[in-house]
Order: C-alpha cells, then sequence, then structure tokens
C-alpha cells in the first residue's frame, strides 16, 4: 500500500541521516561546540537497513543519504551495500547521498560500485581561505580531490551552495561557470533558520530572487520543466550551456508537491524539514522481530504529516523556527 499523507500526497522518498556528526563545522548548520549524540544512541547499521527496507516495501523508490556527514560514519559502505540490492530488484530507482565531498575520493569508486549514479556536494565557496572559515574545520583541496574522484568513477555531481549575503553572492556567477564547464549543475539555496548557531540568520540570509535578478544582467537564464524529485526549480544558462537549481524554501514554498520523509540515526522520524513533530521508530522497531509494529507506526505518522515549514527569518524573532540543527536531518 502507497503511503499517501492527508494531503493527497504521496511519499516516495526517504532521507535517512545515518549520523549527526560532521568533519565540518558551517556556520549556518552547526554551533561551534555541537553536542553530538553518544554512540549508544544510534541505531545499528542492520537497523537502520531494516528500517528502509519497510520504507521501501511501502513505497519509498528513492533513497538519499545524508548525514551530518554521511561518509564520516563507520562502516557506511557497507549500509550502501546492503541497501544496493533493492536497486538490483528493482524496488528502488535510485540510491544516492549528499555529503560534504570530504570523504569522496576514498569512496567514489565504491559507490559506483553499489550502484549510485549521481550524488549531491555541498560547495559554499571556490576560495580556500573562505571555505575554511565557512566550514570552521574544512579544507578545499580534499573536497576537490573528492569531487574529481566521484566524476572519475563516472558519478554525475551538482553541487549545493547556501547563498550566504556578503560572503558568496559576488562570487557565485563565477562559482556556476566553473560548476558547468566541469559538467556539474549547480543548485542555490536559501538559508533555513534551524538550530542556533552563532550568526544572526537575517545578516546571512539572502532572498535568491536577488541573486536570480542579479544574475540575469550577465547571463540568459530560461525556466525549464527538469526535476529531480527534489524542491529546486531549474533553469538553464544559454552561456554556460547548464542547469542552475534554485532551492527558495524561505519566498517560494515548495511544499504542496512535498514527497518526503526524514529518519534520522536514533530511528526518529521527521515528518517535515520545518516542524517539531516527529515518531519514533526505534521502539516498534526493537518490540519485535517482525515489521507489522514498524509499518504501523509508519501509517500512523504519515497520517499526521503536516501541510508544510512556516519557516521565518525575522530580526525580531531571535529564535530558530526549528530548535534542531539542519544536520539531525541532513536537510
Ligand atoms: P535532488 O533534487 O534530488 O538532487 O536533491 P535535493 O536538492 O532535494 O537534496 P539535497 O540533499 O541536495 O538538498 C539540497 C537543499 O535542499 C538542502 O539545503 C536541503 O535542506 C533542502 N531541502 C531538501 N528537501 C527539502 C524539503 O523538503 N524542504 C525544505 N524546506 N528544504 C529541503
Ligand atoms: N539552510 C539551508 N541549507 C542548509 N544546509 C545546511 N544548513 C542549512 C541551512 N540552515 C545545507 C548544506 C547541504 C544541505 C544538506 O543542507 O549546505 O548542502
Ligand atoms: Fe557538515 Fe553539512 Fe552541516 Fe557543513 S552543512 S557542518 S558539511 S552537515
Amino acid at each position: 500500500m502507497d503511503m499517501i499523507d492527508p494531503f493527497g500526497r504521496t511519499i516516495s522518498y526517504l532521507r535517512v541521516s545515518v549520523t549527526d556528526r560532521c568533519d565540518f563545522r558551517c556556520t549556518y548548520c552547526m554551533a561551534e561546540d555541537m553536542a553530538f549524540l553518544p554512540k549508544k544512541d544510534l541505531l545499528s547499521l542492520e537497523e537502520l537497513d531494516r528500517l528502509c527496507t519497510v520504507f521501501i516495501d511501502k513505497g519509498v523508490r528513492r533513497l538519499r543519504l545524508t548525514g551530518g556527514e554521511p561518509l564520516v560514519r563507520k562502516n557506511i559502505m557497507h549500509l550502501v551495500r546492503q541497501l544496493s540490492r533493492h536497486l538490483d530488484s528493482g524496488a528502488l530507482e535510485e540510491l544516492t547521498l549528499t555529503t560534504n565531498g570530504s570523504q569522496l575520493s576514498r569512496f567514489a569508486a565504491e559507490l559506483a560500485d553499489c550502484g549510485v549514479k549521481r550524488i549531491n556536494v555541498s560547495l559554499d565557496t571556490l576560495d580556500a581561505d573562505k571555505f575554511h572559515q565557512i566550514t570552521r574545520w574544512g579544507h578545499l583541496d580534499k573536497v576537490m580531490q573528492g569531487i574529481d574522484a566521484a566524476q572519475a568513477a563516472g558519478l554525475k555531481v551538482k553541487l549545493n551552495a547556501v547563498a550566504l549575503k556578503d560572503f558568496n553572492d559576488a562570487e557565485l556567477p563565477d562559482m556556476m561557470r566553473w560548476a558547468h564547464g566541469r559538467g556539474m549543475d549547480l543548485t542555490v539555496i536559501e538559508t533555513m533558520p534551524m538550530g542556533e548557531i552563532e550568526a544572526d540568520r537575517t545578516d546571512q540570509y539572502l532572498p535568491l530572487s536577488l541573486l536570480r535578478a542579479s544574475l540575469e544582467r550577465q547571463f540568459t537564464l530560461s525556466d525549464i520543466p527538469f526535476k529531480t524529485g527534489g524542491p529546486a526549480r531549474y533553469v538553464h544558462v544559454a552561456e554556460t550551456g547548464g542547469k542552475l537549481g534554485f532551492i527558495t524554501p524561505m519566498t517560494h514554498n515548495f511544499c504542496e508537491s512535498c514527497n518526503r520523509v526524514r529518519l534520522t540515526c536514533t530511528g526518529t522520524l521527521y515528518m517535515c524539514l520545518g516542524q517539531e513533530d516527529a515518531a519514533d521508530l526505534r521502539a516498534p522497531l526493537r518490540a519485535s522481530e517482525g515489521n507489522e509494529l514498524v509499518a504501523d507506526a509508519i501509517d500512523e505518522a504519515i497520517g499526521r504529516k503536516p501541510k508544510g515549514h512556516d519557516f521565518v527569518i525575522d530580526r525580531r524573532t531571535s529564535r530558530p523556527s526549528v530548535s534542531r540543527h539542519m544536520s539531525v536531518t541532513g536537510g
């Protein structure tokens, strides 16, 4: 039985955060002294596999691993390999991941061997000093090596850049030229107010309508119906021949076509990125060897999927709209 929520949306896409840890500390994502979950609270890879399999049995066709940084989870390739059996059987159409790229030079070839066809790499700047500044802990050359390795392994790479006012806005046209020149699409993202961070989101936030207007002074952009099943709206850029995606949760909501739910590494299911409501799947998973209890808990959760998020970025409301950090669900 397909999963259909109260607003008639079919849920066919699962995002799985396999760890809340990350080897970077992006300033819009994490606090400098983030507290991470104790390892004992994590589901085992076998338990994650079991939960994913129940979701696939219930109609999930696309599965994306996220983090934190998914490739820092110990033995992560074991899970990818296990999940790839659902590609072989045809039950799953796509197995993919969103990564910061730091570990890709180690894992790209094996990912490709497991049937992963494309990946999204988060990259906000091409300037090594600025990269270190925004990620606090990251090194750009490692990520560049990772992107090279991914392309060499035949993976299609899409870049994700969070648009940050006075940080990378002036650089984004060059980044787009660079990405398109290397055969990669680029998506730009409006920052979302999730979790307490040191920075003031109103200082970082850039509505993408402004970026689009500024790009249109240099490039010919035409809207295209290209769809990945994600929230981006794409344009074709005549001068580069590439695609540019806009993810605009703050200024142009896409919730009415939402097809996804998010599972964390502790077995918590979030029905919406921008809401606090969640369902515990760990207890029903551990209560019995059969999957009926989990399947019932999933049905109950989908039955209360909200209509959408209500993110607000406003200096007067100093608290984030959602208290958990983006790294709990990986976006
Ligand atoms: P594809 O379109 O399949 O390539 O992936 P994607 O862009 O949906 O996923 P990715 O993990 O690359 O996410 C890019 C950005 O989109 C991140 O900042 C996510 O937080 C954001 N995003 C993804 N899905 C949603 C969603 O359902 N709601 C909101 N508000 N943001 C989302
Ligand atoms: N708002 C928007 N995107 C964010 N990401 C992390 N934190 C935020 C935020 N507050 C992005 C990362 C990555 C994706 C999973 O989410 O840069 O591309
Ligand atoms: Fe890590 Fe991604 Fe958050 Fe940066 S945005 S700290 S890479 S989880």
